[in-house]
């Protein structure tokens, strides 16, 4: 089954303004371990669920070329609109049938998606077309340990961040269940010997009010609530940042707060 929940050209625009691009010290650890189990050269990373290109873009620097591949053709017109990353190529496409020969991908990547992945096709189609000691990285945040920090009210707006959280369980799909469990699963699936699951890199960053309202709107719940009740989800989003604002005394959604999220990433190199 392919899961469709990121297709609408609307959703895609939010997803291109409000996503985060992996943090640097994700991206290290990833070269690190490529550099570690097949070493260099760095030839060609495949990012899967690509969505709007910002872990293809992160990589792009380190490989001679990149392809993302994602299902959504409304994701991938917001990628390519990116200038300026002449090595990579975006193409519509499957996790589970990839376009590669065997033994030729020294890296298969895949951000915040792979939960959505038929897990046992993807797994086999991963090992087909990894290099012998080709790497694979699959990355996620988990929002069960979120922290927010504005002089004394983060608890506060880490309380209303809950409310939202469990006001869309209902529409929580099990894929995103799967993520939020760091991959656990997956990792166990993943047929090679040689692998590893680091599940807390804790990264803090400084974002407007108003981005954590974006980013609330881009999760793949929202949207289905969305879909039930438009005006009812949109009030939500209302609320969510006047409560916000409230809290912290302010009427800007430009203000900044420190955001403190958990990142995880499975990792796993395909033996000689
Ligand atoms: C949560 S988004 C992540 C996008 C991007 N990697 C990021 O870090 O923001 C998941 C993406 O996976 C794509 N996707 C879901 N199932 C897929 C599949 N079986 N094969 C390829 N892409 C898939 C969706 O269309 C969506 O763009």
């Amino acid at each position: 089954m392919t899961y469709r929940m990121f297709e609408g050209k609307d959703h895609a625009s939010i997803y291109h303004k409000y996503r985060f691009t992996p943090p640097d010290e994700l991206k290290n650890i990833v070269l690190q371990y490529l550099d570690k189990k097949k070493g260099r050269p760095h030839v060609l990373a495949v990012d899967l669920g690509c969505g709007t290109g910002q872990n293809s873009r992160l990589l792009a620097p380190h490989f001679r070329e990149v392809v993302g591949i994602d299902v959504s053709e409304c994701q991938l017109e917001e990628a390519k609109a990116v200038p300026g990353n002449p090595n990579i190529m975006y193409r519509e496409g499957t996790a589970e049938e990839l376009p590669f020969a065997d033994g030729s991908v020294d890296l298969v990547t895949a951000a915040s998606a792979a939960h959505w992945f038929d897990q046992s096709r993807f797994l086999a189609e991963a090992s087909r077309v990894l290099k012998p000691r080709g790497c694979m990285a699959l990355l996620g945040y988990s929002d069960n340990s979120t922290r927010f920090r504005y002089q004394n009210c983060g608890e506060r707006l880490g309380r209303i961040y809950e409310e939202v959280k469990q006001e869309l369980r209902p529409h929580t799909s099990s894929p995103v269940a799967l993520s939020e469990g760091k991959l656990e699963e997956l990792y166990a699936a993943i047929p090679f010997p040689d692998k590893e699951r680091i599940e807390s890199i804790r990264v803090k960053s400084l974002i407007p009010v108003k981005n954590v309202v974006g980013f609330i709107e881009s999760w793949s719940m929202f949207q289905a609530y969305r879909k039930t009740d438009p005006q009812i989800a949109y009030d939500l989003l209302l609320n969510t940042q006047r409560r916000f604002l409230e809290e912290m005394g302010v009427t800007s959604p430009d203000t900044e707060i420190e955001w403190e999220l958990e990142y995880f990433c499975v990792l796993a190199s395909k033996p000689q």
